[in-house]
């Protein structure tokens, strides 16, 4: 994905687009660029790399815009690798045009223009769409939009702005996000609220299909019939510091710290008189009584909330529960029936393989639960029925509080799920209610610990590869330890079953080899250990991560990090608080970029 932003207005815009980008750089950093309107032509200044090493020195060389309209763009690359001629904004002195998306059809409509006499500098799907709006541009904007839009096959969210058309930007987008924020006297458009916070809390949700028509004083809306549509005014229920890193070294740690109250702030309003209330949504005990099959479908951490709610939900529940990478889904042609509930996991609410699984899902007629942090995101629109996580804007890339506040909902689901099938009893799903309110606390505790992870990650940040294994729950659980770790340290690492491994991978254990070992669960605490001493006794180096009431292995590990005790069940949300904390310190030891690892996107728009 990339973040898209657009201002005009009153002010010099230059500062605020780059301003405003610097806000979506967790969105794609492979490079940047802005085009603004400067005097009766377009100045486009774009450049690779991250904002501060690429686009801000080539603005400061140059003599300062007065420009007070334009358009900027950074970037995530999906065709053309990262350099100055693939960066946006891209056009041909006519128009520009900042896109997140991809053109599926770019290459048939680069041959048509090509056969139209027109040229191409970059590789980017992209710059076909620029040319082809050129190609429909007969002095009417709107008629060059509904035109080449009609066209293109894909996802795109567009901000556009034609030289002849002064201080004007246009809008439009399909499957990509785009908002238009409204200021006083000055208008934005951003891929999401984070751009324009700190300027307006009002901005407009732009649906597909719509175009929208921005000077300074306001907004026209139309369809692609040229017919005006109203359009109702959102209001962030946000402020611009909660999207500030406040004195952090890193948003990660800020939203690491975060998990207690993030935790609390979900959980506390869908729990009424002690029982988990999913009235909010609609979802009924009544209609949990009779899908017969949950699934839960998402994509990196979001999936691996699912997996932990898989274990509990049938553990608890006894209802089968199938879970889904959604980028796999889709395409496995699913025994998916209108008998099922679909639930879809997202912190953004715009993945691309997520939506598209979404879209299966209301297309066979099942119904659906999002799980999203972002309001009014298009999965959280798509859906049948949305609760949001109330963890804030998670900036940095990586997922830290929303993979906590999605798996807490995992349990609210599940108790919810095995009462209405009557599997516990109201008394159970109280205290079991009780205690997981409880666990922010013991949240607290594991994020007090720093100084053990810190000497953990002095020790794992010289490994070429390292394991997390663990059993059950604690098996769940390492898969996100482990993408954490590979993720911002580039350090690879497998998350293994503590048992499956000496059935091959075990031959990959060799002196010093760390082995970071998860074991939360009571009953399976004496098998773990075996595991540890067969690693052990083969030259691993074993990071222990337990519950202190467990028995201690002595000698059988190099380090063991203690885990404040909760029941079994409940472990996951304390026991990820350590995994987080590993992987931060060693990328901070190996000087990797935390919140803007390398070729990642905080949201993958495209599939
Ligand atoms: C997690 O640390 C990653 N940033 C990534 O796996 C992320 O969880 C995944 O892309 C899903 O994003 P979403 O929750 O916004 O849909
Ligand atoms: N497909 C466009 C490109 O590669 C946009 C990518 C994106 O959405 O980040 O430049």
């Amino acid at each position: 994905m990339c973040g898209i932003v657009g201002y005009t207005g009153e002010r010099e815009c230059a500062g605020i687009l780059v301003n405003a980008l610097k806000k979506l750089e967790y969105r794609g950093y492979d490079s940047a660029g802005i085009a603004v309107f400067d005097g009766d032509r377009l100045s486009t200044v774009k450049a690779k790399g991250k904002i501060s090493e690429g686009l801000e020195p080539r603005l400061a060389a140059l003599p300062r815009f007065t420009a007070t309209a334009g358009i900027g763009h950074t970037r995530w690359a999906t065709h053309g690798e990262p350099s100055d001629i693939n960066s946006h904004p891209i056009g041909n002195g006519r128009v520009s045009i900042v896109h997140n998306g991809i053109i599926e059809n770019y290459r048939r409509i680069k041959e048509f223009l090509t056969e139209h006499g027109y040229g191409f500098e970059s590789e980017t799907d992209t710059e076909a769409v620029a040319k082809l709006l050129d190609y429909n541009y007969n002095g009417d904007p709107l008629d060059a939009i509904i035109k080449t839009v009609a066209e293109l096959e894909g996802a795109y969210a567009l901000g556009i702005i034609f030289r002849e058309h002064k201080n004007r930007i246009f809008a439009v987008r399909k499957a990509s996000p785009l908002i238009v924020g409204q200021g006083d006297g000055e208008m934005f458009i951003g891929s999401d609220v984070t751009a324009i916070i700190e300027h307006t809390k009002n901005y407009y949700l732009l649906e597909q299909g719509e175009i929208a028509d921005i000077t300074k004083d306001g907004v026209t809306f139309y369809d692609v019939h040229r017919n005006v549509i109203q359009k109702e005014l959102q209001q962030a229920d946000w402020d611009a510091s909660a999207a500030e890193i406040c004195g952090f070294p890193h948003f990660m740690l800020k939203e690491i710290t975060e998990q207690p109250s993030a935790l609390k702030k979900t959980l506390a309003p869908r729990i009424k008189d002690g029982m988990p209330d999913f009235s909010e949504c609609g979802l009924t005990d009544e209609m949990l009584k009779n899908y017969h099959h949950i699934y839960i479908i998402g994509c990196g951490s979001a999936m691996h909330a699912g997996i932990v709610g898989k274990y509990i939900i049938e553990g608890l529940a006894r209802t089968p529960v199938i879970v889904d990478m959604a980028s796999e889904f889709k395409y496995r042609n699913p025994l998916l029936t209108k008998d099922d509930l679909v639930v879809i996991i997202s912190q953004s609410g715009e993945t691309a393989d997520t939506k598209e699984a979404l879209n299966l899902a209301n297309k066979v007629g099942a119904d659906t639960l999002a799980i999203v942090n972002v309001v009014g995101s298009s999965i959280a629109r798509e859906a049948k029925m949305v609760m949001y996580t109330l963890a804030g804007p998670e900036i940095s890339v990586c997922s830290t509080k929303a993979y906590t506040v999605q798996t807490a909902f995992m349990y609210l689901l599940a108790f919810k799920v095995a009462y209405a099938r009557g599997t516990i009893s109201e008394e159970e799903v109280k205290q079991l209610t009780k205690e997981l309110m409880e666990i922010p606390d013991k949240v607290q505790i594991c994020i007090d610990k720093q100084e053990q992870y810190q000497k953990v990650a002095s020790r794992l940040m010289s490994a070429d590869s390292l394991l997390y294994i663990g059993r059950g729950l604690d098996y769940a659980l390492s898969m996100e330890g482990s993408l954490k770790l590979k993720e911002i340290s580039y350090i690879h690492s497998e998350s293994y079953a503590a048992g499956e491994l000496k059935h091959g991978t075990i031959s990959l254990i060799e002196e010093g080899v760390p082995v970071i070992a998860v074991a939360t669960q009571q009953e399976l605490f004496a098998k773990t250990a075996s595991n540890v001493k067969e690693v052990k006794s083969r030259g691993a180096t074993v990071i222990f991560i337990c519950t202190e009431n467990m028995p201690s292995l002595g000698g059988d590990v190099d380090y063991e990090v203690l885990l404040p005790a909760a029941r079994d069940i409940l472990m996951p949300l304390v026991a990820v608080v350590p995994l987080q904390l590993i992987a931060y310190y060693t990328a901070v030891l190996r000087n990797c970029d935390v919140d803007r690892p390398r070729n990642l996107a905080k949201s993958v728009t495209v599939e």
